[in-house]
C-alpha cells in the first residue's frame, strides 16, 4: 500500500455513499426552490480579513480553528471556515441587495475548520446553508427555522430538537455581559482555567465547556432572557408564537450560545438524539449588523448550516439505481456492432456497459452479474446477420430474440 494518504480530518466519499450525497443535494435544491432561494457559490478561501472581523477575533474559530496561510504575493488567505461571511461579502460586492429580490440564498459546498477529528467531525466538511437579507420581521426567523425542521423530516431524520434562544443586540447585550462577567469572576477557581480566561474575554462562551464542573457551575449564572431589552424580548415571543402557529416544537435554551460572534436575537441549534457528542445537525441565527460592521449597507440577516456529513449519517440508501444494460459480443469480429447497440442505448438515455476487452461471453456475462445488469444484449455472428440482439433476462435467465429496429421499445417495455 502507498504511504500517501488523504489527509487527517478529511474524507473520500465514493461509490455507493456518494448517492446519499447526491440524494440530499438535489432534495436541498428541491425543497429551498419552493420559498425562492437561489444558489449562491462563493470562492473556497477568502482574504483571512473578512472571517477576522465577520466571525469575530474571540472566537473559537479565529483564533484556534482557520486554514490561514500567505500566497505567494504575501497576502493572508483563509480556507473558509463557514459560509455566512463569504455570502455578506458578495452581497456587498456586488450590490445584490438592490439588484435581486427577494434576497434570500442557499449554498451547498465545502468548508475547513483545524478541528479536532471524530464521528461527525472533520477538518474538511460540507454544510448547506441559507441566508436572507434585508427582513426584519419575527416571522421570516420562524418561517427560516421552519423550513430547516421541516426539510430533516422530509429526509426522514427522525429523534430532533429544536433549541431556541435570543441572544440579545447591541442595546441589551452588554449590559447582560457585565452581570455575567461578574458572576464568572465570583465563581473564581470553581471555573476551569480556560474558562477563567472566558470570563474576561467573551463569558457567553463559558457556557459551550463541555467540563462537568463549568456547567455545574454555570447553571446557576444569570441568563441572557432576563436581560433583554423590550424590542428583542418582543421580537423572541414573536417568533415563538409564529413557531408555534407553524406547528414548530421546540425547546427555549437560554444557555444556548453560538460559536460565531455576530449573532444577534435569534439564535437555534438542532440536534439529533443518534448523533453522540456531534450531535448539531445544524445551527444558525440573526445577524442584524454584520452586513454592516463588513462596509455594506445596514441590512439585516438570518441563516443557518447544517453539517452534510451529519445529515447524511441518517440517510438510507436509495432504492435502486438506474437499470443497467450490459452490451456483450460474441467474438472480435461483433465488437463494432456492439459499439453501435451501446451508443444507441446512451442516445436513448440509458445505463450501459460494454466491457471492450471481453475475451468470452462467460466471462462478459459475470461482469453483466457483477455490476447488477437487468438485461444483458448479446450480438454474435448470427444476431448481425439477421439484424437481432439477444436479450438475456438477468433475473429469469432466459432468453429471446429481438429486432434490432425493435430494441428500444421492447426495453421501454421491460424496464
Ligand atoms: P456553525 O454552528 O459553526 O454555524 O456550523 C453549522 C453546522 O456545521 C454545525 O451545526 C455542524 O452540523 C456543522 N459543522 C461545524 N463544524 C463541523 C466539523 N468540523 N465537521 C463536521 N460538521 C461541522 C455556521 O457555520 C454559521 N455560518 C451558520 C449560519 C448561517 N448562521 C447564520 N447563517
Amino acid at each position: 500500500m502507498s504511504d500517501l494518504q488523504a489527509v487527517k480530518g478529511t474524507k473520500d466519499i465514493v461509490h455507493p455513499e456518494v448517492a446519499l450525497w447526491q440524494h440530499l443535494e438535489s432534495a436541498i435544491r428541491d425543497y429551498y426552490r419552493r420559498f425562492l432561494y437561489r444558489e449562491i457559490r462563493t470562492p473556497l478561501f477568502e482574504y483571512s480579513e473578512l472571517f477576522q472581523r465577520g466571525i469575530g477575533e474571540t472566537s473559537e474559530v479565529v483564533q484556534k480553528e482557520m486554514y490561514t496561510f500567505l500566497d505567494k504575493g504575501g497576502r493572508s488567505l483563509t480556507l473558509r471556515p463557514e459560509n455566512t461571511a463569504s455570502v455578506v461579502r458578495a452581497a456587498i460586492e456586488h450590490n445584490l441587495f438592490e439588484e435581486i429580490f427577494p434576497l434570500k440564498f442557499f449554498y451547498i459546498g465545502a468548508m475547513f475548520r483545524y478541528d479536532k477529528p471524530q464521528k461527525g467531525r472533520y477538518r474538511q466538511f460540507h454544510q448547506f446553508g441559507v441566508e436572507v437579507f434585508a427582513d426584519p420581521t419575527p416571522q421570516v426567523d420562524a418561517e427560516v427555522i421552519f423550513a430547516a425542521v421541516d426539510f430533516l423530516a422530509r429526509l426522514g431524520i427522525a429523534d430532533i430538537r429544536l433549541h431556541l434562544n435570543s441572544v440579545g443586540c447591541s442595546d441589551c447585550r452588554p449590559g447582560y455581559l457585565q452581570v455575567l462577567r461578574a458572576a464568572a469572576t465570583a465563581a473564581g477557581e470553581a471555573l476551569c482555567p480556560d474558562c477563567r480566561r472566558k470570563a474576561e474575554t467573551n463569558p457567553l462562551r463559558i457556557f459551550d465547556c463541555k467540563n462537568e464542573g463549568c456547567i455545574g457551575v454555570a447553571a446557576s449564572f444569570p441568563v441572557v432572557t432576563d436581560h433583554l431589552c423590550a424590542p428583542c424580548r418582543d421580537h423572541f415571543a414573536e417568533v415563538q408564537a409564529t413557531l408555534i402557529q407553524m406547528g414548530v416544537l421546540f425547546t427555549p435554551d437560554p444557555r444556548l450560545v453560538r460559536g460565531l460572534d455576530y449573532y444577534t436575537r435569534t439564535a437555534f441549534e438542532v440536534t439529533s438524539g443518534q448523533l453522540g457528542a456531534q450531535n448539531a445537525l445544524l445551527g444558525g441565527g440573526r445577524y442584524n449588523n454584520l452586513v454592516r460592521d463588513l462596509g455594506g449597507p445596514d441590512v439585516p440577516g438570518i441563516g443557518f448550516a447544517a453539517g452534510m456529513e451529519r445529515l447524511v449519517l441518517h440517510l438510507q440508501p436509495p432504492e435502486a439505481g438506474d437499470a443497467i444494460l450490459f452490451v456483450a459480443f460474441q467474438s472480435e469480429a461483433q465488437l463494432s456492432t456492439a459499439i453501435d447497440l451501446a451508443r444507441g442505448m446512451w442516445d436513448a438515455g440509458y445505463a450501459a456497459l460494454l466491457d471492450y476487452g471481453g475475451r468470452n461471453l462467460k466471462k462478459q456475462f459475470r461482469k453483466a452479474d457483477r455490476v447488477g445488469a437487468r438485461f444483458t444484449l448479446v450480438v454474435g455472428e448470427e444476431e448481425v446477420l439477421t439484424n437481432q440482439v439477444t436479450v438475456k433476462d438477468m433475473r429469469t435467465q432466459q432468453q429471446q430474440r429481438v429486432a434490432v429496429r425493435e430494441l428500444l421499445p421492447w426495453i421501454r417495455e421491460h424496464l
